[in-house]
Order: structure tokens, then sequence, then C-alpha cells
């Protein structure tokens, strides 16, 4: 089991993004987490390819970039360039999900698969075995700032379960709402990696908000 903390990118200073890449770079955080929203799979419009670039450019931790966009499959090649490790595809946005993670596999990334609040564990049944990481939703994608749904610890429950049954090695990932004091119980619960925006950046101080989401059980 994994303890890593990967801040949202999406709560950074975009007018002072290199101070904030130099403060997770600084940090004990383990991956810079990139939100990448078109507005039509979800009600925003984040940033795209010259940001992610930039970070790529000063990041001294691996990428990992959450895709919440319609037909992701046009831009697996795209993000494999711009020196993405950890690329995840919605669940929900895919028709040919198997295909698009062999896809993303095969350009040398790690493939995972995010799931909205309202689907279901169980639907990954046929597709877990072919993952690196699960993306468990815990707030609405879209926005940063929202808070946690409860339900998503049976989630993460009932998906560790899976994974062991299977003896496989994918990390569970989950993003929304992660704060110091939900952290504990989400590692508990079989967590491997939190996303975190609010809580880190719009601590007081982001390295020490970091370092407590990280401490031990
Ligand atoms: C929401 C994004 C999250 C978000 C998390 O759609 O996927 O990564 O930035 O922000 P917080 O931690 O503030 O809920
Ligand atoms: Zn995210």
């Amino acid at each position: 089991m994994s303890q890593l903390i990967a801040p949202s990118m999406l709560s950074a200073d975009f007018g002072n993004l290199e101070k904030d890449i130099e403060m997770v770079n600084a940090s004990k955080a383990d991956l810079f987490h990139l939100d990448i929203m078109d507005g039509l799979f979800v009600p925003n419009i984040s940033y795209g390819f010259p940001i992610v670039k930039a970070i790529a450019s000063k990041a001294k931790k691996p990428l990992d970039a959450h895709l919440m966009i319609v037909d992701p499959d046009r831009y697996l090649d795209a993000f494999a360039q711009a020196g993405v490790t950890y690329l995840s595809v919605h669940y929900e946005a895919c028709t040919h999900l198997h295909r698009t993670i062999q896809k993303i596999k095969s350009l040398g990334m790690k493939a995972g698969v995010a799931l909205n609040p309202h689907t279901p564990v169980e639907n990954l049944t046929d597709i877990l075995l072919e993952t690196d990481f699960i993306l468990i939703m815990s707030v609405n994608p879209g926005f940063g700032g929202q808070s946690f749904i409860k339900n998503s610890y049976s989630k993460i429950k009932r998906l560790k379960q899976m994974i062991d049954e299977r003896a496989l090695d994918t990390l569970i990932e989950v993003d929304g709402g992660v704060n110091k004091e939900n952290a504990p119980l989400l590692f508990e619960s079989g967590a491997d990696i939190l996303v975190a925006g609010n809580a880190v950046f719009g601590a007081k101080e982001p390295i020490l908000a970091i370092k407590e989401l990280k401490k031990p059980l």
C-alpha cells in the first residue's frame, strides 16, 4: 500500500504558476495532478497544452493528468508528448474503453480509469486487469473546493477487495474534497493516492498541509 499525495494544480495561482510548481517540487508531494476539462464532459473549462507543457518543463515529479473530456482518444498521443506519466480517462466518456487503455499503455504511460460518483466500481469487473490505477471521484467533477461525498468510502473498500481478490497491483486514487480530516480514513479504506486542491493551495502553509495529508496512520 502506497500513501501518495497529488496536489491538484487547478487550485494553483496561475498568475504565479512557477512559485506553486516550485512549492510542490520542494514538498513531500509525489505527483502533479492536472485537471483537463472541456466544458462538455463537465460544466467547466480548465486549461490545455500550453499550461501542461509549462508545468512539465519545471516539474521534478511525475505528471498525473485527469481527462474530463469527451472522446479522449483524440488527445492521448499529445499528452504522452507533453510529458505525462499517469493518464486517466473517464469510464463514462469512453465507448471503447479497452482500446483506449491499450493505447495509453502503448504510448508508455500508466493507464487509469476515472469513475463519477454514480458509477459503481463493479462496472470495472472486465477492465480492472488492464488498468494501472483507478480514480474514484469523491465529488462531481468540474470544480475544486467541493464537499467530499461519503459514499466514496464504500466504493474504495469494494474496489480494494476486487483488486485483492485478483491479486492485482492496481492503485486507487481518490479525487475531490480530500482534507487532513478524511485523509487517514481514506488511506485506511484502501486509497493509494490522494488528490488535494483546496486543502493544499488554500492552506496558509501548503508544504505543511501536504505533510499533514501524508502523515502515517
Ligand atoms: C475536480 C477535479 C479535482 C479537483 C480537486 O473535478 O478532478 O482534481 O481539483 O479539488 P479539491 O481537492 O479542492 O476538491
Ligand atoms: Zn482531478
